[in-house]
Protein backbone atom coordinates (compact mmCIF):
# COMPACT_ATOMS: atom_id res chain seq x y z
CA UNK A 1 0.00 0.00 0.00
CA UNK A 2 1.51 3.30 -1.05
CA UNK A 3 1.57 5.82 1.59
CA UNK A 4 0.17 9.52 0.99
CA UNK A 5 2.75 12.22 1.32
CA UNK A 6 1.35 16.03 0.93
CA UNK A 7 4.99 18.28 0.40
CA UNK A 8 4.45 21.91 0.48
CA UNK A 9 6.71 24.30 -1.92
CA UNK A 10 7.07 27.54 -0.46
CA UNK A 11 9.22 29.02 -3.48
CA UNK A 12 10.39 32.39 -3.09
CA UNK A 13 8.15 33.62 -0.08
CA UNK A 14 8.45 34.54 3.28
CA UNK A 15 10.76 36.01 5.53
CA UNK A 16 12.50 34.93 8.65
CA UNK A 17 10.00 35.64 11.19
CA UNK A 18 6.81 34.61 9.01
CA UNK A 19 8.70 31.57 8.32
CA UNK A 20 9.05 30.58 11.92
CA UNK A 21 6.04 31.36 12.73
CA UNK A 22 4.88 29.11 9.91
CA UNK A 23 7.01 25.99 10.78
CA UNK A 24 5.33 26.54 14.55
CA UNK A 25 2.05 25.81 13.43
CA UNK A 26 2.96 23.32 11.15
CA UNK A 27 4.42 21.72 14.00
CA UNK A 28 1.11 22.18 16.16
CA UNK A 29 -1.51 20.98 13.58
CA UNK A 30 0.22 17.77 12.42
CA UNK A 31 1.19 16.44 15.73
CA UNK A 32 -1.02 13.43 15.75
CA UNK A 33 0.80 9.94 16.04
CA UNK A 34 -1.79 8.47 14.35
CA UNK A 35 -0.96 10.29 11.09
CA UNK A 36 -1.40 7.50 7.86
CA UNK A 37 0.06 10.40 5.37
CA UNK A 38 3.80 11.58 5.61
CA UNK A 39 4.26 15.49 5.09
CA UNK A 40 6.75 17.63 4.23
CA UNK A 41 8.25 21.59 3.40
CA UNK A 42 10.71 22.84 0.41
CA UNK A 43 11.62 25.54 1.94
CA UNK A 44 14.04 28.72 0.16
CA UNK A 45 18.03 27.70 0.66
CA UNK A 46 18.61 30.36 3.95
CA UNK A 47 15.88 29.09 5.87
CA UNK A 48 17.23 25.45 6.05
CA UNK A 49 19.20 25.85 9.02
CA UNK A 50 15.49 27.57 11.06
CA UNK A 51 13.79 24.79 9.53
CA UNK A 52 16.24 21.64 10.35
CA UNK A 53 16.36 23.07 14.14
CA UNK A 54 12.55 23.50 14.40
CA UNK A 55 11.43 20.46 12.79
CA UNK A 56 13.94 17.60 13.93
CA UNK A 57 11.90 15.48 15.99
CA UNK A 58 8.58 16.30 14.32
CA UNK A 59 5.97 14.83 12.01
CA UNK A 60 7.37 16.86 9.04
CA UNK A 61 10.17 16.20 7.04
CA UNK A 62 11.71 18.79 4.63
CA UNK A 63 14.04 19.74 1.78
CA UNK A 64 14.60 21.91 -0.76
CA UNK A 65 13.43 23.02 -4.13
CA UNK A 66 16.35 22.79 -6.52
CA UNK A 67 19.95 21.91 -6.37
CA UNK A 68 22.78 21.78 -8.90
CA UNK A 69 23.71 19.02 -10.80
CA UNK A 70 27.30 19.08 -10.15
CA UNK A 71 29.07 17.95 -6.93
CA UNK A 72 31.31 20.74 -5.89
CA UNK A 73 33.21 23.56 -8.13
CA UNK A 74 33.26 26.88 -9.69
CA UNK A 75 29.33 27.19 -9.76
CA UNK A 76 28.36 31.02 -8.55
CA UNK A 77 24.98 30.74 -7.07
CA UNK A 78 24.51 27.17 -6.81
CA UNK A 79 24.08 24.70 -4.16
CA UNK A 80 25.21 21.19 -3.96
CA UNK A 81 23.21 17.91 -2.90
CA UNK A 82 25.75 17.54 -0.04
CA UNK A 83 24.60 21.04 1.13
CA UNK A 84 21.52 19.88 1.15
CA UNK A 85 22.44 17.00 3.24
CA UNK A 86 24.36 18.59 6.09
CA UNK A 87 20.85 20.60 6.68
CA UNK A 88 18.99 17.08 7.13
CA UNK A 89 16.97 17.57 4.02
CA UNK A 90 15.05 14.73 2.63
CA UNK A 91 13.99 15.58 -0.11
CA UNK A 92 14.25 17.70 -2.87
CA UNK A 93 11.99 19.11 -5.91
CA UNK A 94 13.67 18.84 -9.00
CA UNK A 95 12.10 20.08 -12.74
CA UNK A 96 9.69 22.28 -11.35
CA UNK A 97 7.89 23.76 -14.50
CA UNK A 98 9.06 26.98 -13.16
CA UNK A 99 12.79 26.20 -13.26
CA UNK A 100 12.51 24.58 -16.77
CA UNK A 101 10.48 27.28 -18.05
CA UNK A 102 12.31 30.78 -16.39
CA UNK A 103 15.64 28.96 -15.97
CA UNK A 104 15.65 26.59 -18.74
CA UNK A 105 16.34 24.17 -17.53
CA UNK A 106 15.83 20.55 -19.90
CA UNK A 107 15.40 17.43 -19.54
CA UNK A 108 18.93 16.58 -19.64
CA UNK A 109 19.56 18.72 -17.20
CA UNK A 110 16.78 17.86 -14.85
CA UNK A 111 17.71 13.97 -14.98
CA UNK A 112 21.16 14.85 -13.94
CA UNK A 113 19.77 16.57 -10.57
CA UNK A 114 18.16 14.11 -10.21
CA UNK A 115 20.85 11.66 -10.52
CA UNK A 116 22.97 13.60 -8.33
CA UNK A 117 20.35 13.83 -5.66
CA UNK A 118 19.65 9.55 -5.47
CA UNK A 119 23.73 9.85 -5.28
CA UNK A 120 23.57 12.04 -2.21
CA UNK A 121 20.54 9.85 -0.48
CA UNK A 122 17.56 12.58 -1.20
CA UNK A 123 14.64 11.64 -2.63
CA UNK A 124 14.01 13.58 -6.09
CA UNK A 125 10.31 15.03 -6.47
CA UNK A 126 10.31 14.70 -10.13
CA UNK A 127 7.96 17.12 -11.91
CA UNK A 128 6.41 16.78 -15.40
CA UNK A 129 3.22 18.57 -16.44
CA UNK A 130 2.57 19.83 -19.89
CA UNK A 131 1.38 23.70 -20.86
CA UNK A 132 -2.03 24.52 -21.60
CA UNK A 133 -0.65 25.13 -25.47
CA UNK A 134 0.31 21.48 -25.26
CA UNK A 135 -2.75 20.13 -23.57
CA UNK A 136 -4.69 22.16 -26.26
CA UNK A 137 -2.88 20.46 -29.25
CA UNK A 138 -3.28 16.70 -27.68
CA UNK A 139 0.52 16.36 -27.01
CA UNK A 140 0.42 15.97 -23.50
CA UNK A 141 0.80 12.51 -23.04
CA UNK A 142 4.02 12.84 -25.19
CA UNK A 143 5.49 15.41 -23.55
CA UNK A 144 5.26 13.75 -20.01
CA UNK A 145 6.88 10.81 -21.29
CA UNK A 146 9.57 12.27 -22.90
CA UNK A 147 10.10 13.88 -19.53
CA UNK A 148 10.15 10.34 -17.99
CA UNK A 149 12.31 8.78 -20.49
CA UNK A 150 14.91 11.47 -19.76
CA UNK A 151 15.09 10.18 -16.32
CA UNK A 152 14.96 6.67 -17.16
CA UNK A 153 16.98 6.18 -19.69
CA UNK A 154 19.99 8.32 -17.30
CA UNK A 155 19.30 7.17 -13.92
CA UNK A 156 17.13 3.64 -14.89
CA UNK A 157 13.67 2.50 -13.87
CA UNK A 158 14.99 1.00 -10.78
CA UNK A 159 15.61 4.35 -9.39
CA UNK A 160 11.98 5.52 -9.28
CA UNK A 161 12.26 3.02 -6.11
CA UNK A 162 13.39 5.62 -4.34
CA UNK A 163 11.67 8.92 -6.05
CA UNK A 164 8.86 10.78 -6.12
CA UNK A 165 7.10 11.89 -9.52
CA UNK A 166 4.37 14.89 -9.15
CA UNK A 167 2.50 15.68 -11.80
CA UNK A 168 2.36 19.23 -12.24
CA UNK A 169 0.04 20.64 -15.00
CA UNK A 170 1.47 24.21 -16.27
CA UNK A 171 -1.69 25.72 -17.08
CA UNK A 172 -3.20 24.84 -13.71
CA UNK A 173 0.00 25.75 -11.04
CA UNK A 174 -0.89 29.53 -9.12
CA UNK A 175 -4.05 30.07 -11.38
CA UNK A 176 -6.58 28.82 -9.08
CA UNK A 177 -7.37 26.11 -11.98
CA UNK A 178 -7.47 22.82 -10.27
CA UNK A 179 -7.49 20.01 -12.84
CA UNK A 180 -10.27 18.06 -12.48
CA UNK A 181 -9.95 15.20 -10.11
CA UNK A 182 -10.89 12.79 -13.36
CA UNK A 183 -8.35 14.77 -15.75
CA UNK A 184 -5.49 14.28 -12.98
CA UNK A 185 -6.15 10.86 -12.20
CA UNK A 186 -5.81 9.99 -16.13
CA UNK A 187 -2.17 11.32 -16.63
CA UNK A 188 -1.39 9.48 -13.23
CA UNK A 189 -2.38 6.51 -14.65
CA UNK A 190 -0.77 6.94 -17.87
CA UNK A 191 2.54 7.61 -15.96
CA UNK A 192 2.16 4.42 -13.69
CA UNK A 193 1.37 2.37 -16.94
CA UNK A 194 4.12 4.50 -18.68
CA UNK A 195 6.86 2.93 -15.90
CA UNK A 196 4.88 -0.36 -15.36
CA UNK A 197 6.03 -1.08 -18.80
CA UNK A 198 9.77 -0.94 -17.51
CA UNK A 199 8.97 -2.43 -14.27
CA UNK A 200 5.43 -3.00 -12.66
CA UNK A 201 6.67 -3.82 -8.97
CA UNK A 202 8.28 -0.34 -9.10
CA UNK A 203 4.95 1.58 -11.00
CA UNK A 204 2.46 -0.02 -8.23
CA UNK A 205 4.87 1.14 -5.28
CA UNK A 206 5.41 4.55 -6.62
CA UNK A 207 4.55 8.02 -5.01
CA UNK A 208 2.40 9.94 -7.88
CA UNK A 209 1.78 13.24 -5.93
CA UNK A 210 -0.81 16.10 -8.03
CA UNK A 211 0.04 19.27 -8.00
CA UNK A 212 -1.75 22.89 -9.42
CA UNK A 213 -4.12 24.69 -7.36
CA UNK A 214 -4.52 22.07 -4.90
CA UNK A 215 -6.65 23.97 -1.72
CA UNK A 216 -8.53 22.76 1.32
CA UNK A 217 -11.98 22.66 -0.87
CA UNK A 218 -10.60 20.12 -3.35
CA UNK A 219 -7.80 17.98 -1.91
CA UNK A 220 -10.03 15.18 -0.76
CA UNK A 221 -11.58 14.51 -3.98
CA UNK A 222 -8.43 14.74 -5.57
CA UNK A 223 -6.64 12.57 -3.57
CA UNK A 224 -9.47 9.68 -3.62
CA UNK A 225 -8.47 9.14 -7.45
CA UNK A 226 -6.71 5.59 -7.60
CA UNK A 227 -3.61 6.96 -8.78
CA UNK A 228 -3.29 10.10 -6.74
CA UNK A 229 -1.19 9.48 -3.61
CA UNK A 230 -1.26 13.19 -2.57
CA UNK A 231 0.06 16.51 -3.50
CA UNK A 232 3.01 19.53 -4.29
CA UNK A 233 1.19 22.34 -2.66
CA UNK A 234 2.17 25.43 -3.63
CA UNK A 235 0.47 28.76 -2.54
CA UNK A 236 -1.86 27.00 0.18
CA UNK A 237 1.36 25.63 1.88
CA UNK A 238 2.09 29.24 2.80
CA UNK A 239 -1.16 28.90 5.11
CA UNK A 240 -0.68 26.90 7.80
CA UNK A 241 -4.50 25.93 8.64
CA UNK A 242 -5.15 25.46 4.19
CA UNK A 243 -1.33 23.21 4.42
CA UNK A 244 -3.02 21.56 7.55
CA UNK A 245 -6.29 20.79 6.27
CA UNK A 246 -4.70 19.41 2.95
CA UNK A 247 -2.92 17.07 5.01
CA UNK A 248 -5.89 15.62 7.09
CA UNK A 249 -7.57 14.89 3.72
CA UNK A 250 -4.81 13.02 2.63
CA UNK A 251 -5.10 11.13 6.21
P1 LIG B 1 0.13 25.97 -6.59
O1 LIG B 1 1.63 25.51 -6.94
O2 LIG B 1 -0.40 25.00 -5.55
O3 LIG B 1 0.26 27.37 -6.07
O4 LIG B 1 -0.65 25.89 -7.85
C1 LIG B 1 1.97 24.16 -7.06
C2 LIG B 1 3.42 24.03 -7.43
O5 LIG B 1 3.93 24.86 -8.20
O6 LIG B 1 4.11 23.10 -6.95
Amino acid sequence: MRKKLVAGNWKMHGNLKENEALLGALIAGLSEPENKASYAVCVPYPYLTLTQSKLRGSAIKWGAQNVSQYEKGAYTGEVSVSMLNDFGCEFVIVGHSERRMLYGESNKMVAEKYLAAQHAGLIPILCVGETLEQRDSGTTKQIIDEQLKAVISLAGVDSLADAVIAYEPVWAIGTGKTATPQQAQDIHHFIRLTIAQQNAEIASDLTILYGGSVKANNAAELFVMPDIDGGLIGGASLVAEDFIAICQAAN
